[in-house]
């Protein structure tokens, strides 16, 4: 999955297949902006099968004008999860992954800081 984002309408959009991307649109990388890490980079929990997922490892803000917009949870096979989020929502979600085992990689995407992500050996 790669994440890109509009530079005048600053939508933020996910493409799963293939390397065409709309115009407008740049691909967003994570961390790149300068930010604090600890209210970004997500938090990861294992709770038998179910992923639990917290932006970040000090609760990240949850304001109309500053808020996680998206996590997505991408799974070594390509599988890919999405939860939006909305302003005044807690910054979490949570994933049911059945069986899966192996490596994930879990994005989340802040309005004002951009694509930020973790790693779990799940
Ligand atoms: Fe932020």
């Amino acid at each position: 999955m790669k994440v890109y984002r509009n530079t005048k309408t600053k939508s933020v959009i996910e493409i799963v297949f293939g390397e065409a991307v709309p115009e407008g649109y740049v691909e967003c990388f994570a961390g790149e902006v300068d930010a604090a890490q600890e209210k970004h980079v997500p938090h990861l929990e294992k709770d038998g099968t179910t992923l639990k997922v917290q932006v970040g490892s000090v609760e990240h803000p949850m304001l109309p004008e500053h808020y996680i917009t998206a996590i997505w949870v991408e799974l070594k096979d390509g599988t890919l999860y999405k939860q939006t989020l909305h302003a005044n929502q807690k910054p979490e979600a949570h994933f049911d992954l059945g069986s899966y085992t192996g490596e994930l990689t879990v994005y989340e995407y802040c309005n004002l800081h951009g694509l930020w992500k973790a790693t779990i050996e799940f």
